[in-house]
């Protein structure tokens, strides 16, 4: 539905690209034209990814502040410029608050809030800033109404929703645009490392989405493309939810009842 070159000549950088929403939005992002790296830990996978894309790539742990200059250094050495960068990569498990430790709670706070931080400050200060022209665009996660059974990725997500609108602020004289999407249940990879009864717990989610599925990684790409080109050049510091409704009328609560059932009896 987008003009086919709607993205020649941009470097785009999608952390977490290498499975899942990450890598359809890559995959979009290069049909569309653009020049994609993509950026993940596990470099095997990130290899074979970015064969199958084709398109470079460079592994990072986000929050590692020295791997992140070091992709900013690959991208200036083999790029030269970076147009758009997607905060895309993350990871969470499901645990009632009371049973989060303070190890898995900092790892989850590191990833998706302080690794977000820190891939935006790097590009920002090495790309966007000096060429007064960027977009960021970060995934974030449904946490209209809090995020029971996740409160670690509830809390860091909020964190990068109100981050969006603090960059947005800070950074709109330099010409740089950032926004958030905000995926509900995704029909994606993702959905399968979750144990056997919330995978149960997903059937019965499904059904009671007021649309009456789950979202499409496309779907959710869509979005993405729709913050990071000119169709949208006067929106900044905003969110949008792809999710079928669900932080309006989804039961919030339901995939917790699921989780305590499984741990209490
Ligand atoms: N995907 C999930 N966690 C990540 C991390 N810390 N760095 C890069 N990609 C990731």
């Amino acid at each position: 539905m987008y003009q086919k070159d709607l993205f020649k000549d941009k470097i785009v950088l999608v952390t977490g690209g290498r499975s899942g929403i990450g890598y359809a939005i890559a995959e979009q992002y290069i049909d569309l034209g653009a020049t994609v790296i993509i950026a993940s830990r596990k470099e095997e996978q990130l290899a074979e990814a970015a064969a199958a894309l084709k398109c470079d790539y460079k592994a990072c742990n986000i929050r590692n502040v020295d791997e992140v200059e070091a992709l900013a250094d690959y991208i200036k050495t083999n790029h030269s410029r970076l147009d758009i960068l997607v905060n895309n990569a993350g990871g969470q498990f499901p645990a009632p608050a009371e049973l989060i430790n303070p190890k898995g709670w900092a790892a989850v706070i590191n990833n998706n809030l302080n690794g977000t931080f820190y891939m935006s400050q790097q590009m920002a200060k090495t790309f966007f800033i000096p060429q007064k022209h960027g977009n960021i665009v970060n995934i974030i996660a449904n946490v209209f109404r809090g995020f029971p059974g996740m409160a670690h990725t509830g809390a860091a997500r909020a964190g990068v929703e109100n981050l969006t609108k603090t960059l947005a602020q800070e950074w709109a004289e330099y010409n740089i645009r950032v926004n958030a999407v905000a995926p509900g249940i995704i029909e994606s990879s993702g959905l399968e490392t979750y144990p056997d009864q919330i995978k149960a717990f997903f059937d019965e989610a499904r059904k009671a989405n007021l649309m009456k599925r789950f979202g499409t990684v496309k779907e959710v790409a869509n979005t993405v493309m729709f913050y990071s080109c000119p169709l949208s050049a006067y929106t900044s510091g905003t969110t949008l939810y792809v999710d079928g409704l669900d932080h309006l009328a989804g039961n919030g609560m339901a995939m917790y009842a699921t989780m305590k059932k499984m741990i209490y009896g």
